[in-house]
């Protein structure tokens, strides 16, 4: 038994598999690819995570904070670049594993991939939820109370969790529920949809940079660093930096723990692999090429952001239309309010999207069931019943769940999943020295121990609760791997032949 939970899956098989029958249709060229990347980036993280970053962790020091978790991810992005066009199936982080660090590693990165695009739509469900609600506001019209938001949520003032008087969020179930019935109907048309999001939303944020940066006043820049330039904990236990009431660590690097869900997404690009025409070109590509252009825009936009509104006044809603606002630009506010939707509605696209194609890889190797997880479409050559399914845990989970604890979960789920494949191109190096590399990660081993390194410091900077959560997640995961995954693995066939 010990073999099969080590047991790697053959390049060979990886490659021998992609000429099967049951495959995705290759039509994504690297334009498409590339926008599907920031398509999948700029979003809530940028539209609304800043504002609580700015307002209660970082203060102006958020421009620093968004080159930390820029740093982690162009790491971690060299890496998943090198595997994407070395394996260039769908399956992203949980093929790579499942080469080079065997099956019970590979579940362990599958089901964690679960909190980063599943309960990370959820979150971005909740971002909608709160520039749909900036929007219509402007328009004169409001939802009911009862219907704005999950029923409770953190207070950093008091420490603890108090009750939002409202029952769940409806935009997001809403939205939810539209995006899946998009998706269900196929790739083609979803990424053409994509495509006209990404131009909306990069306008707009050039819009802000460009407007903004007349009514950046540098006084709102002092203090720089209100809660420090640090901010590291250990289980509840802070060893750099301040602590905030509820015990959690703040600072700078705090804020990039938070904000580092702004960069989620780039890994996207490398699900779609088997969508795309030339992957082991294109893949690499639109990894990288979309992560360099949102990190040096969302600098741009915190270093605005913060210029614009003393720190503590940033709203945490909508801080970007409403930094506007306050300037007295009403209809700017309209203008990035309606972008920063549609901004969001094609990073939710993009990480739904994602999920079911994950569940696919998993369910061709047996760890989920193959009858649910991996049918396909007969018409739509999609996976149509995962991604009904993915919709309905989305829309739960966005509805109930508040949005700072949802994107706090999600991103030490990423975080780990980045040091997993870091640590897999290491080995892999090791392992298949000859195997072709179309894409090469420069200066191994520095590169992936740096992406290691600061993965790891962002993980121990968000609140410990998380840490909890994702042990939690991935005792779930054990229980659900050891009951089925391990008696249906199609390596188990292969290890007794
Ligand atoms: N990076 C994506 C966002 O910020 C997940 O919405």
């Amino acid at each position: 038994m010990s073999n099969q939970l080590f047991a790697r899956k053959p390049l060979e098989m990886l490659l021998e598999e992609l000429k099967g029958e049951n495959r995705l249709r290759r039509v994504l060229g690297p334009v498409q690819l590339t926008s599907l990347g920031v398509g999948a980036i700029i979003g809530t993280g940028i539209f609304v995570l800043t504002g609580v970053a700015a307002h209660d962790k970082a203060g102006p020091a958020l421009m620093l904070s968004f080159v930390v978790a820029g740093l982690a991810c162009v790491f971690a992005a060299l890496c998943y670049a090198e595997f994407a066009s070395m394996v260039p199936v769908a399956g992203s982080a949980y093929t790579y594993a499942y080469a080079t660090l065997g099956e019970l590693f590979a579940w362990i990165i599958g089901w964690d991939l679960v909190l980063e695009y599943a309960v990370g739509s959820a979150t971005v469900a909740h971002g909608w939820s709160k520039y749909f609600q900036d929007f219509i506001g402007i328009l004169g019209f409001k939802i009911p109370a009862v219907f704005t938001t999950a029923p409770f949520d953190y207070d950093p003032a008091v420490g603890h969790f108090v009750a939002t008087g409202a029952m769940f969020d409806l935009p997001a179930l809403v939205v939810t529920f539209i995006v899946t019935i998009i998706l269900v109907v196929g790739i083609q048309e979803s990424a053409s949809f994509n495509s006209a999001m990404v131009i909306v939303k990069v306008v707009v944020v050039l819009f802000v940079i460009a407007v903004g940066a007349f009514y950046i006043k540098p006084a709102n820049w002092e203090p720089f660093a209100p809660y420090g330039l640090t901010g590291v904990g250990v289980f509840g236990k802070t060893l750099l930096g301040q602590t905030g009431k509820g015990g959690e660590p703040l600072g700078m690097l705090a804020g990039a723990a938070t904000i580092f869900f702004a960069y989620i997404g780039f890994d996207s690009v490398s699900t779609h692999s088997e969508e795309a025409r030339n992957p082991q070109r294109d893949v690499p590509i639109g990894i990288v090429v979309s992560l360099v252009v949102c990190t040096l825009l969302y600098i741009a936009v915190a270093a605005v952001l913060t210029g614009m509104v003393p720190y503590k006044d940033i709203n945490i809603d909508a801080p970007v239309s409403d930094a506007f606002k306050n300037v007295g630009l009403a209809w700017a506010q309209f203008l990035i309010s309606a972008g920063a939707l549609a901004g969001i509605t094609s990073v939710l696209l993009v990480m739904m999207l994602s999920q079911p194609r994950v569940l696919l890889a998993m369910a061709r190797d047996g760890l989920v069931p193959p009858g649910f997880f991996g049918a396909i479409h007969d018409k739509f050559r999609t996976p149509w019943k995962s991604t009904i399914l993915t919709g309905f845990f989305v829309a739960a989970m966005g509805a109930f769940l508040p949005l700072r604890i949802l994107a706090e979960l999600v991103n030490i789920g990423t975080l780990l999943a980045f040091v997993i494949v870091c640590a897999a191109v290491l080995i892999m190096r090791r392992t298949h020295p000859n195997a072709e590399r179309p894409f090469r990660v420069p200066f191994v081993p520095l590169v992936p121990i740096l992406g290691i390194a600061i993965c790891l410091l962002l993980m121990f900077s968000l609140p410990a609760e998380n840490w909890l959560r994702l042990i939690g997640w991935l005792a779930l995961g054990f229980v659900i791997y050891f009951a089925y995954g391990r008696y249906h693995s199609t390596m188990r066939d292969v290890l007794k032949k």
